[in-house]
């Protein structure tokens, strides 16, 4: 049985350039899925799947993401006096452990490989977790909890993977499949952002990952890789060069490109019919604005 995985490492300091003017002054992480930030879901997932530790790594212009985890005490205490039981919950749900979380800084964006690489020093000899928000996922039970449970099985690293069309697999890392069972993969390669034509499958890395400490070290050799960045891609690569294994686990959910337009609009649909609360009046409006559009047409 391998050690339980309880940090997570969230590379949060990406400028955010595709949501301009938006991201001029509020971090991308804290950009609002229906109601809730991109970050309150991925600590929601990594709460699930076990994690205790938090380590963000951040960049200028993030103090709002650190406010977002500060306690909001007045707010409190004035919900409390007005009896609004369920807003409460809601913003206590959001409450954090003192001490669960840190912030490390990246001081130059040279690359995802080298963000996770900031963090070595809060890491024991321990696996660890990194979780990705731009890639929000829909899933039941959530994907990292999937990863954990499946890795409990398999040891070694592991990242979440899906199919990709073929002309979209140079956005992203892909595994070079050595042997396919099924929910899990093991893979005997990964290639970060393939030149077109050239991927070794379809089936590319989501932002979701459970390394091996080993891994860390691997990014201690700072090489440049694909885009002149530091690749996390290469370090987890190096582990198979290595002899150790790393899997890929084809997770049951849909996930959303929340770093792009397009993603972040579907995102909010589907977020958006989930909720109960929401899903009768939006599906109705939906529908309807659907067939205004198809009769114009
Ligand atoms: C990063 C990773 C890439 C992965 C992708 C998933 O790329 O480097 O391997 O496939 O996330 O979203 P980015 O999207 O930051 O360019």
């Amino acid at each position: 049985m391998s050690r339980k995985v309880t940090k997570a490492i969230f590379p949060v300091a990406g400028l955010g350039t595709r949501f301009l003017p938006a991201t001029k002054s509020i971090p991308k992480e804290i950009m609002t899925l229906v109601d809730r930030p991109l970050i309150q879901y991925a600590i929601d997932e990594a709460r699930a799947a076990g994690i205790k530790e938090f380590i963000f790594v951040t960049s200028r212009g993030k103090g709002a993401l650190e406010d977002y985890f500060d306690h909001a005490h007045e707010l409190e205490a004035s919900l409390r006096e007005k009896g609004k039981k369920d807003l409460l919950d809601t913003l206590r749900a959001t409450n954090m452990e003192s001490g669960a979380i840190a912030y490390i800084r990246q001081h130059k964006a040279l690359g995802l490989g080298h963000a996770v690489w900031c963090a070595r020093r809060l890491l024991a000899d321990e696996p660890f977790a990194v979780i990705l928000t731009d890639d929000v996922i829909l899933g039941e039970p959530p994907c990292l909890q999937q990863m954990i449970e499946a890795h409990e099985e398999t040891g070694g690293s592991m990242v979440a993977t899906m199919e990709v069309a073929a002309d979209k697999a140079s956005s992203y890392g892909v595994l070079d499949v050595a042997e396919d069972m099924g929910a899990i993969v093991r893979a005997r390669g990964m290639v970060e952002k393939p030149a077109p034509g050239t991927a070794p499958s379809n089936l590319a890395v989501i932002g979701r990952y459970i390394l091996a400490p080993t891994v860390m070290q691997n990014l201690n050799k700072l090489r440049a890789g694909s885009g002149g960045e530091i690749q996390l891609t290469d370090a987890i690569a190096d582990e198979i060069t290595e002899g150790r294994d790393v899997f890929g686990l084809r997770f049951r959910g849909q996930r959303f490109d929340c770093g792009s337009k397009i993603g972040f609009l579907q995102a909010t649909v589907a977020f958006g019919l989930e909720r109960d609360e929401l899903k009768g009046e939006f599906s109705d409006y939906l529908s309807n604005l659907m067939s205004v559009r198809r009769a114009a047409e």
